[in-house]
């Protein structure tokens, strides 16, 4: 069923709380839905609003979102150890998350909390503590805009990198992500190797998935701001990957500077530590400000437009740039 909507305020459906319009928002649910609302072609602008906890409105939308609505999760193959779920795109990816703890399913209980629908799960392959969604995805269903039909794209077709995938690139505004399938164990896969993980697990007991799960949610609790109390949309920045060179220059000059490994002899640094030490944590411009307990999160302190949030962002990337000579980049998507 499609439910339309005119001229409809995006406060309430984005996570970041700018107040701005969107001329047309429709929120779907089948196949059949995406095809009526193509039936007379794409509109000249249009694209997937779906939690809303990634994107940043810097004006009002004149084209047509799409939103889905649909939140089945079903068992599809049941292999004794190997459990394949698939999640249709409007399930809140958080109780998803849950569904997979209560029923013993192993694979995204380090994926807790993160904000968002599981539809937008693999756009921009969520991660945290050591997890991501790429890990776990076996096939993303998609609707195909030109064609009109239902595609499927296997995991390994899906470009999936650090906060990157497909989605973002070659079919963007072409296809809406309408379900993914993901394949999770029976068999524990504790994965405690990052940062307090390994001791919150601990005080709560030791290894099991309830305990994971509990653990990473009061990590994230402890360091991120509700978007209902501070609009904000996450990590706002990438963590920047430089070559080794570069990397060398800088712990000579930085010795405490975090870094690690990334594909193809990189190295990733984190984005949080450069604001932080660039002197931003904490401090506030007008409306806006870097959140007091983790650099990398933009917040609006109280009606903040995108206009004044992506100025603010922009003054930050310079002043990292100027210190440390490491460009970064916006992890949110910036409309
Ligand atoms: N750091 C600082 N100051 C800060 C923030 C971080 O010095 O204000 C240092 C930390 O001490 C640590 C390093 O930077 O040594 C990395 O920080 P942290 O472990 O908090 O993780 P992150 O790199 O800042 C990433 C993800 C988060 C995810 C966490 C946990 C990105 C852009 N962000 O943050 O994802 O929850 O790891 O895995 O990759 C998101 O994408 O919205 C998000 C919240």
């Amino acid at each position: 069923m499609i439910r339309e909507f005119h001229h409809i305020s995006l406060r309430d459906r984005n996570s970041f709380g700018v107040e701005q319009q969107a001329a047309r928002l429709a929120e779907f649910e089948t196949a059949d839905d995406l095809r009526a609302i193509f039936a007379g072609g794409a509109p000249a602008e249009w694209c997937v609003l779906s939690g809303g906890n990634n994107i940043l409105f810097t004006r009002d939308y004149d084209g047509l979102l799409l939103t889905p609505a649909a939140r089945g999760i079903a068992v599809t193959k049941d292999e004794g150890d190997r459990v394949y779920v698939r999640a249709e795109a409007g399930v809140e990816w958080d109780d998803l998350v849950e569904w997979a703890v209560e029923r013993g399913l192993w694979g995204i209980e380090n994926l807790s909390l993160i904000p968002g629908k599981a539809g937008a799960a693999p756009v921009q392959n969520i991660g945290a503590y050591g997890c991501e969604a790429k890990d776990v995805i076996e096939r993303v269903e998609m609707f195909c805009v030109e064609t009109g039909t239902m595609l499927t794209l296997d995991a390994a077709h899906c470009g999936f990198g650090y906060r990157e995938s497909v989605f973002k690139h070659t079919l963007r505004g072409r296809v809406v992500i309408t379900a993914v399938e993901l394949r999770l164990s029976r068999t524990p896969q504790p994965r405690l190797d990052y940062g307090d993980v390994a001791r919150e697990v601990e005080a709560r007991g030791g290894v099991s998935l309830r305990n994971i799960r509990e653990a990473i949610s009061a990590i994230r609790r402890a360091k991120l701001p509700d978007p209902k109390v501070a609009g904000n949309a996450g990590s706002f920045f990438k963590n920047p990957v430089v070559g080794a060179s570069e990397a060398a220059r800088l712990l000579a000059a930085w010795p405490d500077m975090p870094h690690y490994p990334a594909p193809d002899g990189g190295v990733k640094l984190a984005a949080g530590w450069l604001i932080d030490r660039a002197g931003w944590k904490g401090r506030s411009e007008g409306r806006v400000g870097v959140h007091e307990r983790q650099a990398l999160v933009l917040v609006n302190r109280g009606g903040a437009t995108g206009a004044e949030v992506i100025a603010f962002a922009r003054r930050i990337q310079r002043s990292v740039a100027e210190r440390f000579g490491v460009e970064i980049s916006t992890e949110v998507n910036i409309l």
